[in-house]
């Protein structure tokens, strides 16, 4: 791959979005450097932040910007401020926005147990050893944009209504999606519905079984939500990917982030369709919220977000050189146990800037 320039646009958002950007960024500019590449960063506003500067969580300029850039680099959004707030008023309704308007349906979360961290998790050495899933999360759909919503009436006839609605045509392209990434790793793959009461499940679990006529390599099963969420912890090494839709892969990843010892440790990739001119834009974000409680202090764990560059290195960008120091990087810093406090390190814990300069040093 010849030299290039990375396009990307930064939005810290709200919280700890700032500092482990920061952090992020910092990696960035380090790998372009070391491989000789050219950054354009920009930078925009999003969720409370915006809403602070502009009165809006997703600022007409920060969708300019997105759909202009190769890249998204976000932060966190939410704010508690926020909280008695309905859901179109909230800063996380910008994140929402951007989503749809980048159209990067499918979200791909790795949740990996680092040996180095074994003794991070809660669970069991033996439970969480080996665990090295990929969540595909469909993220434009279902229950978070399905009409009608709303709140209606009064008294007792108050009623609120939310859908879950899922095209075709959205189950096929997520469904394609985990398939072929199902098939570049161990070539299992685990749809996760609720079909024994939705008939959304129902259409979706048709869907993904007309599909794996396509991808005979891929060993497709199906699992309820309910029996997924439990032998996510019984037994996780035995899961490749899990395919499943926005409100229950929201669910399930943050519960998979207790395998991984800390939901500080989970990066994310949102991607969509290639573009016409052969370009995968895509939006990158670390999967912890915002964390408000411990906002501006050094505490936060910058490696989802440094996860994310690597993602972005390797999805946007096609640089699996780059993408695969980034991540060995991150081994290496987590294997010297210079980690912030919420992998619950036996020494000293690091400061959010401590891991992003050792992330450095690392590439090398
Ligand atoms: C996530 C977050 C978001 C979501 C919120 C902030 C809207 O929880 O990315 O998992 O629910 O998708
Ligand atoms: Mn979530």
């Amino acid at each position: 791959m010849g030299l290039m320039t990375w396009n990307v646009l930064v939005l810290p958002g709200d919280g700890i979005g700032p500092e482990v950007t920061r952090e992020a960024i910092r990696v960035l500019e380090h790998v372009a450097a070391r491989w000789g590449h050219q950054t354009r960063l920009q930078e925009a506003l999003l969720g409370g932040a915006a809403i602070h500067a502009t009165g809006s969580p997703f600022p007409d300029r920060t969708r300019e910007l997105a759909l202009e850039s190769d890249a998204t680099l976000l932060g966190a959004v939410g704010l508690p401020e926020f909280d008695g707030l309905p859901p179109s008023e909230r800063p996380e309704k910008g994140l929402l926005g951007l989503r749809k308007a980048l159209d990067v349906y499918a979200n791909l979360r790795p949740v990996r147990c680092y040996d180095s961290l074994i003794e991070s998790s809660p669970l069991k050495n033996a439970i969480v050893q080996g665990t090295d899933i990929l969540i595909v999360r469909e993220l434009t759909g279902g229950l978070y944009f399905g009409q009608p919503r709303g709140i209606e009436g009064a008294g007792p006839d108050e009623t609120a209504v939310n859908s879950m609605v899922y095209t075709r045509h959205e189950i096929e392209r997520v469904g394609r999606m985990a398939f072929g990434l199902a098939r570049q790793r161990r070539g299992r793959l685990t749809s996760v519905d609720k079909a024994n009461v939705l008939e959304n499940s129902q259409l979706w679990r048709g869907i993904m079984t007309q599909l794996s006529t396509e991808y005979q390599d891929v060993e497709l099963d199906h699992m309820l939500v309910d029996n997924c969420a439990m032998q996510l912890l019984l037994r996780p090494a035995d899961f490749d990917v899990v395919v499943t839709e926005n409100l229950f892969g929201d669910i399930l990843s943050d519960e998979a982030s207790v395998l991984a010892g800390s939901i500080g440790m989970l990066p994310s990739a949102s991607i969509g369709d290639r573009l016409p001119s052969g370009a995968l834009r895509g939006l990158y974000e670390p999967v912890h919220g915002s964390a408000p409680d411990i906002a501006g202090r050094g505490l936060a764990n910058p490696l989802a977000a440094i996860g994310s560059v690597a993602a972005m290195l390797k999805y946007t960008f096609g640089l699996s050189e780059e993408s695969a120091a980034v991540e060995r990087a991150i081994g290496e810093v987590l294997a010297s146990g210079t980690v912030t406090a919420d992998l619950k390190p036996a020494g000293e814990p690091a400061s959010t800037r401590d891991v992003g300069l050792a992330v450095c040093s690392a590439v090398g």
